[in-house]
């Protein structure tokens, strides 16, 4: 039966192992060839002897390319000189593809070219690690999650309405309809959370935004969890509470991918809570403070801005009580002072900027009805989201988490592109 790479050292040197990978270097000298092999769970190096193989083998391992891919036979020996501590002796060797001359060779690139190469560039140390830190991302968020009494809930893809503004919005058709691509799961779930108290949806959102820089991207994941009767503080507390743990299992699990991209492991690892929070008022003396003095009270933070004040802290920043003219149409209005609303943005530090958005959401359904007037949304789109608040309305809030930032942020990337797999941005939808 055929082994994965990892699994290599639980063999003894008298068993024949084998398994399946692909050549990513070839250096010989004399009767010897020396093969790195990567089969994604690991790389080990294999030894080809003249003496051990015979003529066809022999002649095969010496036409072998970068990247074909073959099944490998042999012995598995500790080797101290190796990275793995292993190496393995072969004894036959079965190709199964020749590999043309390959594009992504030992030297600097273009991003531009890489990404259009996107689809090999995948097989490289540096996108394999960040591929296992978003891998691993994903579990303890959704580990985290599933141990606090959330629920999955999936939200739908095609929706009627928006979430977040029309701006926004990717237009498509369904059917005789007009329907849009979801920009966020939360309106489904304040539904789900009144079914089941705490809930969560995670899946991909697109946002129809002519923005280019290192945080956008035009499809991404979000993390949307959803809970009744947890008022604004508590929220804060739970987002606090999730990222600390997801930082911590990530940096056990994936010290050496980090290690490889070459992440200064510190920062992360102060990274306990409580976080600090400022509110939007403190947030604008010290941008003034800081020079920023034409920033007015009613402006949204730009990304500078966020830059400027996460620089004084060496956790994530919660910026809490925004302006209500700048924030989405559900959020709760502080009792004497509904000017400003309850929700948060975190800051990551580094100059990561928003990695998570959240607030308490308006239960009162006249206070709601009047945002409709206001923000002139379609009453009749949202029908069944004002009637959540006919129906045993209660407090709830609830938090939305980029994952691609996060991701970037943990593994300390310099663009969001690195952290999905397949980028979908401004300028660019292939491969
Ligand atoms: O702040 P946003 O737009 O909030 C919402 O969509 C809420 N409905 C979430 C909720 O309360 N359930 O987006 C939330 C997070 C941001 O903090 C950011 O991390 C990420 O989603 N995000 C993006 N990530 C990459 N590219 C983009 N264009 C993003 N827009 C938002
Ligand atoms: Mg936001």
């Amino acid at each position: 039966m055929l082994t994965n790479i990892v699994d290599l050292p639980k063999y003894t040197k008298e068993e024949e192992v084998s398994f399946g990978g692909w050549i990513s270097k070839k250096r010989s000298s004399g009767k010897i060839i020396f093969l790195e092999v990567r089969d994604g769970t690991g790389n080990i190096q294999a030894v080809v002897c003249q003496q051990n193989v015979s003529a066809e083998v022999w002649q095969l391992v010496q036409g072998l390319t970068q990247e074909s891919s073959c099944y490998i036979y042999g012995k598995v020996n500790p080797d101290a000189r190796a990275q793995s501590g292993y190496e393995l002796t072969v004894s036959n060797v079965k190709l199964l593809s020749l590999a043309h001359e390959y594009p992504i060779a030992n030297k600097e690139h273009g991003i531009e070219f890489l990404l259009d190469h996107r689809h090999l560039w995948l097989r490289s140390a540096r996108q394999r690690a960040i591929l296992k830190v978003r891998a691993a991302t994903i579990k303890y968020i959704k580990r985290y999650l599933d141990d606090n009494n959330f629920i999955q809930v999936d939200a739908p893809i095609l929706t009627p309405a928006s979430c977040e503004g029309t701006t926004e919005l990717f237009h498509t058709s369904y059917f005789d309809d007009e329907a849009f691509l979801s920009q966020s799961g939360q309106l489904y779930m304040e539904a789900a959370a009144m079914a089941l108290s705490r809930v969560y949806c995670f899946g991909p959102t697109f946002r129809h935004e002519r923005s280019k820089t290192k945080r956008h991207l035009i499809e991404f994941w979000m993390i949307e969890p959803e809970m009744a009767f947890v008022e604004h503080a508590q929220n804060l507390e739970i987002q606090e509470s999730m990222l600390e743990f997801v930082i911590k299992e990530v940096l056990a699990e994936c010290t050496a991918e980090l290690k490889l991209l070459d992440r200064d492991l510190t920062k992360l690892n102060s990274i306990k809570k409580p976080f600090p929070r400022i509110t939007y008022d403190e947030a604008i003396t010290i941008l003034h403070k800081k020079g920023f003095t034409d920033f007015t009270w009613g402006e949204d933070l730009g990304a500078k801005e966020e830059r400027e004040l996460a620089a004084s802290f060496t956790k994530p920043l919660f910026v809490t009580h925004y302006p209500a003219k700048i924030k989405s149409f559900y959020m709760q209005p502080v009792k004497n002072r509904p000017e400003v609303v309850l929700c948060a943005d975190l800051l990551a530090p580094e100059g990561y900027g928003e990695i998570i958005g959240g607030s308490e959401r308006i239960h009162d359904l006249e206070l709601l009805k009047q945002r409709f007037e206001e923000h002139n949304l379609p009453k009749e789109t949202y029908k069944w989201y004002l009637e959540l608040r006919a129906y045993g309305s209660v407090p709830h809030s609830g938090f939305g988490l980029g994952l691609e930032r996060l991701v970037a942020w943990i593994c300390g990337l310099s663009h969001v592109r690195e952290a999905i797999p397949f980028p979908r941005m401004l300028n660019r939808f292939y491969p």
